[in-house]
């Protein structure tokens, strides 16, 4: 990260802990329409220009171990085969035959030579180029070189692998921002996936995802836990172009390690933002990932219908971490936490659709919840129906760096 940045977030944590009143020209948040959560509607816009045209993690490249390694990834709805070529690189297609549509692969991960069609045979390597065709004599004019697999957008950030079904998206790291040079320093080509665990829950995905973007709940929901080490009154959000923001809240004590990572290594390069305090980003949409030296959890938030999710949970150690005995702590330790997050989240939805519940009324402190659906009514444009479009008022509140 650069000197300067990080000392924004210092001073900004500072400026948090001293305030006794809102920001003055901070805007009053309008309620944001419950609808937003619920109507179906407005759930199909989201699944059309968010879900299907957002860069989105997908896999480590460690999940890819070898040339033919194969994962088929289905986050989206659509089925999206992901390899590891012969050139090393990592390419993604649509998991669908382009004679008539069938699987190239049924399992959910492996290892194969290239991709065999078993309905009617065809053959493609692992770049997606269609190879041969059976019976071919009977296709004049086909044009091999033109039924090639359909490639989707895959791109890294270090070997985090995200995928994007817009294929006019502007590039991974441009899209990104700052995000990248914050992370400059983290040596992530060095980052190791260890492992990664999944939770179904009933509730729409932003019911949970909205507790992950701000700290104001702390006092209430995690007194034996979080709230015992971080000062949420100190909490300084930045909210950045395309979604994408950072929450960095400070440590009660500066001294303070986190006892599940006492004695872990750590990345020796690390910002001591990512040492000693506790910064999280959102890499919109669905992103969540609090930084620190001694390792990365990736929390993702994916939609499953409009009234179920899945919370997933990716770890990344720095190389020579991966295998330090107190991994399997440190994880359950984050699950405890994960589960305090969860437990509102099913009666929330309750609430959410039973009809005497207006909406979302916001406080300062969860400007990031507010500039999140922001983002959602630009993505979505002039579809979003006037009853549920929210008013863009944070503009002024958005830095670019
Ligand atoms: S659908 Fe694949 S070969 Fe026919
Ligand atoms: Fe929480």
């Amino acid at each position: 990260m650069l000197a300067a940045a990080e000392q924004a977030l210092f001073a900004g944590m500072r400026r948090e802990q001293e305030r006794d009143t809102t920001p003055q020209d901070f805007p009053a948040l309008p309620v944001i329409p419950v609808g937003r959560y619920t109507d179906p509607r407005f759930l199909e816009l989201e699944e059309r220009y968010l879900w299907k045209r957002s860069w989105l993690y997908a896999l480590h490249s460690d999940e890819l171990p070898r040339v033919g390694s194969f994962r088929l990834w289905r986050k989206t709805g659509s089925p999206i085969v992901i390899v590891r070529g012969k050139d090393d690189r990592i390419r993604a297609f649509y998991n669908a035959c382009r004679h008539r549509g069938a699987p190239l692969v049924e399992a959910d991960q492996g290892q194969t030579q290239g991709f065999f069609c078993r309905y009617h045979g065809w053959s493609y390597d692992l770049a997606g180029r269609l190879l041969a065709v059976r019976e071919k004599r009977d296709f004049p004019g086909l044009d091999l070189a033109c039924r090639g697999l359909l490639e989707i957008r895959c791109e890294r950030l270090g070997n985090w692998v995200f995928i994007n079904e817009d294929r006019d998206a502007p590039p991974l790291l441009e899209h990104l921002g700052v995000i990248p040079q914050h992370l400059a320093n983290m040596q992530l080509e060095r980052m190791r996936f260890i492992g990664a665990k999944s939770f179904d829950i009933a509730c729409n995905v932003k019911v949970l995802l909205d507790a992950f973007l701000e700290t104001y709940h702390l006092k209430s929901i995690h007194p034996q836990t979080v709230d015992r080490f971080l000062d949420s009154r100190g909490t300084y959000s930045v909210l950045w172009p395309n979604g994408h923001s950072v929450m960095a809240t400070p440590h009660r004590r500066p001294d303070w390690k986190d006892p599940g990572a006492v004695g872990m290594p750590e990345v020796a390069s690390a910002d001591s933002i990512f040492v000693h305090q506790n910064v999280s980003y959102n890499v919109y949409p669905n992103l969540v990932t609090p930084i620190s030296s001694t390792g990365i959890p990736f929390c993702l938030f994916w939609p499953k219908s409009a009234r179920q999710m899945t919370v997933e949970v990716h770890w990344f150690a720095p190389e020579g971490a991966q295998d330090h005995e107190l991994w399997p702590t440190r994880m359950a330790n984050f699950e405890r936490i994960l589960e305090e997050d969860t437990q509102f989240a099913p009666h929330i939805q309750e609430s959410v659709e039973c009809g005497g519940f207006d909406g979302m009324c916001l406080s300062y402190q969860e400007r990031r919840i507010y500039h999140w659906h922001e983002e959602l009514d630009r993505r979505i444009g002039a579809a979003v129906p006037s009853e549920l479009r929210i008013p863009r008022v944070l503009d002024a509140w958005v830095s670019r760096d």
